[in-house]
């Protein structure tokens, strides 16, 4: 048996995904345990599950930063330590074609989000920090404070697609409409990019004929809640 590690969750949404890893850990079937569960959106219903689990959580309302930062953003509302040449040197989530001030702006803000979220963060001791449907891309900024061991990964995504096809948000929706006849989740790990970190798990189904979206969807989050613990367990297993 590995030895438990200590996990936190950011969600944005329903948190399907965080209550299988809920049950997983309770029922003693993956080496785990959540210490927190962050939001980007208030109210989501994933917080009110992870509460009833008896887990903290916390929220940082993106939608409401980047409003206030819509309005100008003063060199002083940046984290101290934010260095935007450092940044746009790192960052691969924009094409460098990009306008410049539309790139500057999109690091700036979402910094200002991210360090709230690491105050949160890193109050806790994990060993893994999991986005169970957090529909926010991290910059370069969030990335290096949590991956402090050079080499080490230590944020894990699940992505609604068989990657490296279909990244973006909606990955389903994406094979649906090109009529795949095969669909699938992936779990990987954060890097730069967006949706291009080391994959860590896959799981496939079939698209049947006449299958809807919606049935894409359903088949797909049955995979996503037995993948999801499943590479969780593997991390564990490396100690
Ligand atoms: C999942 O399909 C996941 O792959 C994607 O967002 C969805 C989240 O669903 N990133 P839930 O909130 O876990 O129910």
């Amino acid at each position: 048996m590995a030895k438990t590690i200590n996990v936190g969750t950011l969600i944005s949404g329903g948190g399907t995904n965080l209550q299988a890893i809920i049950d997983a850990c309770t029922a003693g079937r993956i080496d785990a345990r959540i210490l927190f569960t962050g939001s980007d959106t208030p109210g989501v219903k994933g917080l009110e599950r992870a509460q009833k689990a008896g887990i903290d959580t916390f929220v940082v309302d993106y939608a409401k930063i980047i409003r206030s930062c819509k309005k100008g953003i003063d060199p002083g509302d940046l984290p101290s330590d934010f260095n935007l040449q450092e940044i746009l040197g790192k960052q691969q989530l924009m094409a460098g074609n990009m306008e410049k001030d539309r790139i500057d702006f999109f690091l700036k803000s979402r910094a200002i989000a991210e360090k709230l979220l690491l105050d949160h963060i890193l109050s806790f001791q994990i060993d893994l920090l999991v986005l169970a449907g957090f529909m926010r891309v991290l910059t370069p900024y969030f990335i290096d404070r949590m991956n402090t061991i050079p080499g080490q990964y230590r944020i894990m995504n699940i992505h609604p697609a068989l990657l490296p096809s279909f990244p973006g948000t909606d990955g389903y929706g994406d094979t649906f409409r090109y009529g795949c006849k095969v669909g699938g989740c992936t779990v990987h790990f954060i890097d730069y990019g967006e949706d291009t970190g080391p994959i860590i798990g896959q799981r496939s189904f079939e698209i049947a004929e006449g299958d809807t979206l919606e049935d894409v969807k359903r088949k797909g989050l049955e995979q996503e809640w037995e993948l999801y613990p499943a590479c969780i367990q593997k991390f564990a297993d490396l100690g």
